[in-house]
């Protein structure tokens, strides 16, 4: 079997998609799981939000890569597995990779098969030595790991994005618990996380002039409409995003309108004028608390990396 597409498999069915969106939307209060928004128009808008003058948190991650790669580089050793959580297109990962020394196997897990298919392609061209070796699963389910031809010293596991963020403190915790697993002994987890501060900079990036954060919430709305033969009218629904401080988070919904009727293949749902459906928590963590989070799930403190503001922070942890 060619190489290329030997761990490629399918990502979410929809099947899972349905299931989760009909089981999502008859929840009180209604929601629906961030992991859809990336299809291939989702992933792209995903892209031109992290180019927006609001959206301090890509700039802010790759400004800290950039001036502390090569400290990380040394932390993380010579010839490492890196397993990629959610890499996406990969901008950031490029940058590490290229300053890790000699790094052996790159393992990017990611739900959006295309994305996954054409960054693993370009990752092959860039590092010609390296094993690039792509998974399409849903990482919140149980997965393997594909079996390396190349030898490593150890693996780490890179979750930039603040991808975290997304998760409820209880289920980050046991997300993180698990990633102790996947990184085994004497691994490493090296995690991007987006860190509290002033309310209206969190509000901005989220709720952007120009309206391509609005435009990725609904997208959820289009893709349910195409592949769930959905009537979701877009002109009905509105994007807003708020920050709850006594949650550290923001909550991102899709609001309806009016009072309005949607079918979703034989099923049908009504919502209220005004009534939410929650798209979207992103947490914001202090350093201390995430410290703290991931230390109960089993991993070892070793550094964080911030920027100046201490707007964003890169931690580096091991397993002992
Ligand atoms: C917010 S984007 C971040 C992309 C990139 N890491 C960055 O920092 O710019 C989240 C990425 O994680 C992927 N993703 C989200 N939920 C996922 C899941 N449950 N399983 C696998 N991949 C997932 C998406 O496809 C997307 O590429």
């Amino acid at each position: 079997m060619n190489e290329k597409n030997t761990s490629v498999v399918a990502g979410a069915t929809k099947e899972n998609f349905r299931d989760e969106v009909l089981d999502g939307l008859s929840k009180s209060p209604r929601q629906l799981p961030y992991k859809f928004f990336y299809d291939q128009r989702g992933a792209q808008l995903f892209q031109e939000i992290c180019d927006l003058p609001e959206y301090y948190i890509t700039r802010t991650e790759i400004e800290i890569l950039r001036l502390h790669g090569a400290d990380m580089a040394k932390a993380l050793g010579p010839q490492v597995e890196l397993i990629g959580l959610g890499t996406g297109a990969g901008t950031k990962t490029r940058i590490l990779l290229e300053e890790l020394h000699n790094p052996a196997v790159y393992v990017p897990i990611d739900i959006s098969k295309e994305q996954l298919e054409r960054s693993s392609a370009r990752f092959r061209e860039m590092f010609p030595t390296l094993q690039v070796l792509p998974v399409c699963v849903d990482y919140l389910e149980p997965f393997e790991l594909p079996l390396p031809r190349r030898l490593s010293s150890r693996s780490v596991i890179y979750f930039p994005g603040s991808t975290i963020g997304n998760f409820e403190p209880e289920i980050a915790s046991e997300f993180l618990a698990r990633l102790v697993d996947v990184a085994g002994d004497g691994g490493g987890l090296l995690i991007g996380v987006d860190l509290q501060k002033d309310r209206d900079v969190l509000e901005r990036a989220y709720n952007d002039a120009a309206g391509v954060t609005a435009q990725f919430n609904k997208n959820l709305l289009v893709r349910i409409n195409r592949e769930l033969e959905a009537d979701f009218d877009l002109n009905r629904w509105q994007h807003h995003a708020i920050y709850s401080p006594s949650e550290g988070r923001i909550e991102i919904y899709l609001i309806s309108d009016n009072e309005q009727t949607v079918h979703i293949g034989a099923r049908e749902f009504q919502f209220r004028a005004g009534e939410e459906i929650l798209t979207e928590y992103s947490y914001k963590h202090t350093i201390a608390g995430f410290i703290e989070l991931a230390r109960q799930a089993g991993f070892h403190f070793e550094q964080v990396w911030t920027d100046d503001a201490r707007w964003f922070g890169v931690f580096y942890f091991t397993v002992l």
